[in-house]
């Protein structure tokens, strides 16, 4: 495992296999004009939206948008990790898999050693449960809040027995394991009173109840462990580590995601034992964050399995703060067809303690009761005015204006003008005016480009980088690479290695771009582009390409403009940049 798989044969094997005929051994495919179809495997559904592109050599549903390369499906279809896909398909073409030589296990692949050790860790702590002398508590614990032990074996519900070393002493037995260990957050260095013994690290999770915390394949990346009983703090989790990422994982994803696709709605609550909870009432579609505020991220994974998203919060302040946050984040997500709403319980109450107390049913008929996301935004905001004064309307306009011209256009965003406008008694065109005066900004400036829409706007890199994704073939129509790596933006850096790897290459493909790509903390993003409908006509795709690059070149240039003519104003500039800026300003004044 130590030895890394060079990336020029995982290039290689995805050009060499065809995803039609890999599909087709599991999902079988019917042809229908240049795509191949079926019902989705990641979905229930009675009309296929699952193609298959030959030429793109990638799959997509239209239904819960799933998507991914040969690689992927293997991964997502079959639950296989990256390595096992790749060996399956060099089998399937007759490719022996070459591993680059001399990768000391410094080099390697770290994500794959660390998911080792969090997998054998979350098997240890699911046995300790089992058999360990002082399970007991544990058990007697999860029984007192009426947990049944299916429910406990179903989640992988684990205990860390109360000690300092003995997860170490079972699974860091050796310095270089227990490297892994401290890297993957299982164990701590830092040792202010010496419990770490000779050893040099102790374990983190101690005397708790483990909750182990999938990624969307299934994989073990991280835990939650909660206190058996009262005590600080209530429960520990998980650091950031090169595997887990709070902002990004959503507590039991992986085992909600079919019955999410099912029901065409995901519940978002905010505990470990919530979701436990509502499971055993049959509810299966809910799923936690991790102790930390809704991202867009979070939105992003879940609108990908289906359309609507319903966040459970208490009915306290701290409840209600934290539903304006996320509808807040919400906002720019809000395409046409895709819906949030909001339910909130008693006060006092979480979603554990409700069903337990009212029973599946009654819960679910909460969930349909749910708040729609536009009523919910402007009832917040019509409680902080007063409605019955004219400066309580025009404060509503104000507070309300900076929020709704971040919703995508959609039909949403019109009913909100509507409503806004029958609130304040100013007429929609006045409403609109107001906004493009730049009363309010028209977007929430800075924020990263994350995932966009499926059709509506993004960054012009998002769109070159889209373009070229889907026809590699304007990789060619670059002519000036030097000129593009001087673009300094988040991603930016992925556009310029994508021309590379499309110039001068024949039978270039999306999915061959999308898999030199893998590692990049963007490849999510990168695999939404790739399926993003650009809306462009076949014969427009060049100009509309080589358009957007010399726009980026354009902002680039003007960006680097300002920075020289800033130096400038201070006297700073040295010879070069003089004749820099002299040569900048004079391709601004040609036509
Ligand atoms: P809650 O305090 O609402 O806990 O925290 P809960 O899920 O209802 O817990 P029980 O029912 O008492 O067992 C909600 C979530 O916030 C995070 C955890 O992810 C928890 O599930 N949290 C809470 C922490 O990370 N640390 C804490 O100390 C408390
Ligand atoms: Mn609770």
């Amino acid at each position: 495992m130590a030895d890394r798989i060079p990336n020029s044969f995982i290039d290689e094997l995805v050009g060499r296999v065809d995803i039609v005929e890999v599909i087709d051994r599991s999902v079988p495919l019917t042809r229908k004009g240049r795509e191949y179809l079926a019902c989705c495997p990641f979905h229930d559904e009675k009309t296929p939206s699952f193609t298959v592109s030959p030429v793109k050599q990638f799959y997509y549903c239209f239904g819960c948008g799933a998507s991914g390369t040969a690689i992927g499906f293997l991964m997502d279809y079959s639950n296989l990790s990256f390595l096992e896909a790749v060996e399956v398909l060099a089998d399937s073409v007759g490719l022996a898999i070459p591993r680059e030589p001399g990768s000391s296990p410094k080099q390697a692949d770290p994500p794959m050693q660390l998911l080792e050790i969090v997998g054998q860790a979350n098997q240890w702590f699911q046995h300790q449960l089992r058999k360990h002398p002082d399970a007991d508590t544990a058990v007697s614990y999860l029984k007192s809040r009426g947990l049944v032990g299916e429910m406990a074996a179903s989640f992988g519900i684990g205990f860390a027995p109360d000690s300092w070393n003995a997860l170490t002493d079972a699974l860091g037995r050796s310095l270089q394991q227990r490297e892994q260990m401290a890297k993957a957050g299982l164990v701590a260095q830092k040792d202010p009173d010496g419990v770490a013994g000779d050893r040099g690290v102790y374990d983190r999770f101690r005397g708790r109840i483990i909750f182990p915390i999938e990624d969307y394949r299934g994989r073990v990346v991280g835990f939650g462990g909660r206190i058996i009983g009262d005590g600080e703090p209530k429960y520990l989790n998980s650091p950031e580590t090169p595997l887990f990422h709070k902002g990004a994982e959503l507590y039991a994803l992986h085992r909600a995601r079919k019955e999410i696709g099912i029901r065409q709605r995901s519940l978002v609550v905010e505990g470990y034992m919530d979701v436990v909870g509502l499971a055993q009432y049959g509810i299966d579609y809910a799923v936690a964050t991790l102790g930390t505020a809704t991202t867009r991220t979070h939105l992003q994974r879940l609108f990908r399995l289906a359309p609507e998203i319903i966040f459970c919060f208490d009915g306290d302040r701290a409840g209600r703060s934290a539903a304006w946050k996320a509808l807040q984040v919400a906002l720019p997500e809000m395409h046409d067809k895709r819906q949030i709403g909001f339910l909130f319980l008693p006060d006092g109450e979480d979603p554990d303690t409700i069903v337990r107390s009212e029973g599946g049913d009654a819960f679910q008929a909460r969930v349909d009761n749910r708040t729609p996301f536009s009523d919910f935004l402007l009832d917040h905001l019509t409680r902080q005015v007063d409605m019955n004064h004219l400066d309580g309307k025009a404060k509503l306009v104000s507070l309300a204006l900076p929020l709704v011209s971040q919703l995508p256009d959609s039909v949403m965003k019109e009913m909100m003008f509507a409503r806004l406008s029958a609130l304040s008694g100013l007429t929609e065109i006045q409403l609109k005016k107001a906004r493009s005066a730049n009363l309010v900004p028209p977007r929430a400036a800075g924020r990263k480009a994350g995932p966009g829409p499926d059709s509506g706007q993004i960054s012009p890199l998002a769109s070159a980088t889209s373009l070229l994704l889907q026809n590699p073939a304007l990789g060619a129509l670059v002519a000036d690479m030097d000129e593009l790596r001087r673009i300094k933006m988040p991603g930016s850096e992925i556009l310029v290695g994508m021309i590379g790897l499309c110039k001068g290459k024949e039978g270039q493909t999306t999915a061959r771009l999308l898999e030199a790509f893998r590692d990049s903390p963007h490849h999510e993003y990168l695999e939404r582009l790739a399926v993003r409908a650009n809306l462009i006509d076949e014969d427009a795709l060049e100009s509309q390409f080589k358009d957007t690059i010399s726009r980026l070149l354009e902002n680039q240039a003007a960006q680097h403009r300002m920075a020289l003519l800033e130096k400038a104003r201070r006297n700073m500039l040295d010879p070069a940049e003089k004749e820099e800026l002299a040569r900048l300003l004079q391709a601004r004044a040609k036509p």
